[in-house]
């Protein structure tokens, strides 16, 4: 070879071997370390270097290199390997609990002849992940085999496919021993499979089923360019063949020193001591398992001393130091036998797949929401007779997974949203850009009234006790109640015919009615529960209506700030856009709401006389809304083009809105002020647009009435409370509301609720069979109040504070 040939063959090896170094360190601190050190397009610079070089001196291409990850050749079959140390199996604890961990701890104790007063065990324990087993060998720190478990003594040669792993190293880092056999799991993070799933299906290809299916379907594809297309994790828990190395004394540091080596290792393991601890790690795992990116089955304890696990030694595969000790299954595959579409309150179509019962997560499950026609699609398509699997964490309701393609029955039936609503045929509609398709029935649609009720009656909205799924579905469907303020006008008679004729339908006669009795118990008690929410706190009442968007907090943010339904209702949607935690588009779905007749009526209803409920914290507005109501804000909320928050506030300064609605733009003042002609353009143009000018009039308007209610700053707002200071006591049973009702209607006022009477007590509040308190009360000249004279103490003094 010529001198200079020589020489640049030289400087390209020293040069190729630079950047597998560098590329190497890349590699890891990305893909084990999860802390990048280069952006990508250096990493793709360097890495295309590299490939040139190995083109022109194709000796460069060393087996370590980076380039050999990818772009090796299908093979036509894998070849098998004959593992220097045959790879074991894990006895497996089945009793989940506590007890497990016990269980192998006495045994180990049992097998090493240790007496009761020996010390406790000292065990490795760690996860056990829920993938493909395989086997890495590093011959002088260079990776030069890879090989699946096969029977344990023989496996299939998968270099090409685990090469194509990022996590795992090609060389290994510091000095390495002459061979050593790596033994670890390859798995898939749960969110990787999702997303690999959805862009598979996109692409009308086969979906993954679970992540274990997923790694060990990876690693057995001739074509590495499939594996390499995976994103497949792994990590390191233990070794096997081993030559010229320093071993260490235990498990703990034998895996210490593989993470040292460079391979990922993972970090949730500890050493622990004794069956307690064991139970311990059990127990945390078990809390930490939904929180972790990847699927675990068990933990996995090994008695940690090397020397131990020698004199323990094998049985049979297994070795007798090493048990897995598992958990409840979270997944498992079951049969779709019916796809059936379920309308909610507001009107969203939701298929839920009926599924053969399937134990999974801890329960049985029999039914997974299948979200909407997107989610379906996203699955691969789902059909009836498909087996799927199905996942259970935690107390997240049940979903599908995945199909299995291959266990389609040839007579599937595929699910197709429908077009018109199952419940009451109204058309269907899916707006652009959204997933869910919605029943256009509204109201008049039975399953949407039903759901509405049920909404309105729940716990941390009405609280109406026993109202259930049952008798709202009956109420609805014999007509006894159309909106929710017929709840309140529901009689003894009406639930007691109700129940007649449900049972007449349903072909039941009640115990009681063959006795010739009727059960009338649990109808008082339902119409008491009623009776009971007809003083609900505003922030309550505004969550139960139902609005889209308006949630607990964001209904509290109304009632905090507003103090009262009307003024909720009356309020433009600028006006709400500038209360905290209110954005364009909450404001505007809560404008809306109120703003459609059918939900104007039925409120009306729920507010009228007859029917009779009312808050029971109806308040003046909030101290601090007059500054959210300054004109510079609302003229940002009202979105006028080109008018920057800035602009806002010169504009603001020069003209309220008040004066603005009713004489439009002085065009040669503002810019005068140096108002930008184009804003003021803009302006102009938005006034002229319809309606704009009537919306800002209303803004105006309202502006002016809430700042009228609002509090003078001086007393603060608790002082200003109808009962600020006072002290009550409640005795004997008032006619609507219990006694915490009652509580928090006093002390929302300001007030406090004590248990005895004394010459402190401001108001004695006494109902039906009050005893010795009234007594004390009158013996001591403390007012008395029956229920009707609290709440019109409540509300007068209420109402005189807002109008001063
Ligand atoms: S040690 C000591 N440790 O469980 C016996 N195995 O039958 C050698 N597995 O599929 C296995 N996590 O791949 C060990 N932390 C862990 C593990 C683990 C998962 C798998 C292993 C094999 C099965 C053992």
């Amino acid at each position: 070879m010529p001198l200079v040939d020589a020489a640049a063959a030289r400087a390209a090896a020293l040069r190729a071997a630079a950047l597998r170094g560098e590329l190497a360190a890349h590699d890891r601190a990305y893909y084990v370390l999860d802390a990048p050190t280069v952006p990508d397009a250096e990493y793709d610079r360097l890495f295309r270097e590299l490939q040139a070089l190995e083109r022109d001196y194709p000796e460069l291409a060393t087996p370590d290199s980076p380039t050999q990850r990818v772009g090796g050749r299908p093979l036509p079959e894998f070849a098998p390997v004959v593992h220097a140390q045959p790879m074991l199996s894990i006895q497996t604890e089945t009793d989940t609990e506590a007890s497990g961990a016990a269980n192998f701890d006495a045994r180990i104790r049992r097998e090493l002849e240790l007496p009761d007063s020996a010390l406790p065990v000292e065990y490795a324990a760690e996860l056990k992940f829920d993938g493909l087993a395989v086997s890495l060998r590093y011959e002088h720190g260079i990776l030069v085999r890879g090989a699946t478990r096969g029977d344990g003594s023989t496996g299939e040669d998968v270099t090409q496919n685990l090469r194509t792993l990022r996590q795992i190293p090609l060389r290994l880092h510091g000095a390495a021993p002459a061979v050593l056999e790596v033994r670890g799991e390859v798995y898939m993070r749960r969110d990787d499979l999702a997303r690999y799933n959805a862009a598979a299906a996109a692409r009308g290809e086969k979906t993954l089923v679970n992540p274990r299916n997923a790694a060990a379907g990876s690693i057995r594809q001739l074509d590495p360019a499939i594996a390499a297309a995976r994103p497949l994790c792994f990590f390191a828990y233990g070794v096997g063949a081993v030559e010229g190395w320093e071993w260490p004394k235990t498990h703990a540091a034998v895996l210490d020193a593989l993470a040292a080596f460079g391979l990922p290792v993972c970090a949730e393991r500890a050493v622990v001591r004794g069956a307690e601890e064991l139970a311990d790690f059990h127990r945390r795992v078990a809390a930490l398992r939904e929180q972790l990116p990847f699927d675990i089955d068990g933990v996995v304890y090994k008695v940690n001393s090397l020397a131990l696990q020698a004199r323990l030694g094998f049985r049979s595969r297994e070795p007798r130091w090493a048990v897995a000790h598992k958990y409840p299954p979270q997944e498992a595959l079951t049969v779709v036998e019916a796809i059936d579409i379920q309308v909610g309150r507001t009107g969203a179509l939701t298929p839920v797949a009926r599924l053969q019962p399937v134990f999974v997560g801890g329960v049985t499950v029999t039914n997974a929401t299948l979200h909407n026609a997107d989610e379906v699609a996203r699955k691969g398509g789902i059909c009836v007779g498909d087996t799927v699997s199905v996942r259970r964490a935690g107390d997240v309701i049940p979903e599908v997974v995945a199909v299995v393609a291959e266990r389609r029955p040839a007579n599937a039936v595929a699910f197709v949203m429908p077009d018109a609503c199952p419940v009451c045929g109204a058309h269907v509609v899916r707006e652009p850009g959204e997933a869910v398709t919605r029943c256009s029935g509204g109201f008049s649609c039975r399953a949407q009234r039903i759901q509405a009720i049920l909404h309105f009656a729940s716990r941390r909205m009405m609280d109406i006790d026993g109202l259930g799924e049952r008798y709202v579905e009956r109420l609805v469907e014999f007509d006894y109640v159309h909106g929710v303020a017929d709840l309140y006008r529901l009689t003894l008679a009406d639930l007691l015919e109700m129940k007649r004729r449900a049972d007449e339908r349903d072909g039941v006669v009640p115990e009681t009615v063959k006795a010739g009795q009727v059960a009338t118990r649990w109808a008082e008690n339902l119409l008491a529960a009623i009776a009971a929410s007809r003083r609900p706190r505003l922030a309550r009442l505004l969550f139960a209506l139902g609005i889209r968007h308006v949630g607990e907090s964001t209904a509290k943010t109304l009632a905090d700030w507003l103090g009262s339904v009307e003024r909720v209702r009356r309020a433009p949607a600028p006006l709400l856009a500038v209360l905290p935690d209110i954005g364009a588009t909450v404001a505007s779905a809560i404008a809306d709401f109120f703003a459609e007749e059918r939900n104007a009526r039925a409120l009306d209803d729920l507010l009228c006389p007859e029917v009779g409920v009312v808050p029971a914290d109806e308040h003046p507005p909030h101290p601090a809304l007059a500054e959210r109501l300054a004109w510079e804000q609302l003229y940002v909320a009202l979105d006028i083009p080109r008018l920057t928050p800035l602009r806002a506030r010169q504009l603001a300064a020069l003209v309220d809105g008040t004066t603005l609605a009713a004489s439009g733009v002085d065009t040669a003042r503002l810019s005068a002020a140096a108002l930008p002609g184009e804003v003021i353009d803009a302006l102009v143009a938005w006034l002229a647009q319809p309606g704009k000018r009537g919306l800002l009039a209303a803004l105006a308007r309202q502006r002016d009435d809430l700042l009228a209610a609002v509090p003078l700053a001086s007393p603060t707002a608790a002082d200003a409370a109808p009962l600020a200071g006072k002290t009550c006591v409640l005795t004997g049973t008032l006619p609507t509301l219990t006694r915490d009702q009652a509580k928090v209607l006093i002390e929302a006022a300001g007030g406090k609720v004590s248990g005895s009477v004394s010459k402190k007590t401001d108001y004695v509040v006494a109902g039906e069979e009050a005893g010795s308190k009234l007594d004390k009360a009158r013996e001591l000249g403390v007012a008395v109040l029956d229920e009707a004279a609290l709440l019109q103490l409540l509300n007068s003094q209420g109402v005189a504070d807002e109008k001063s």
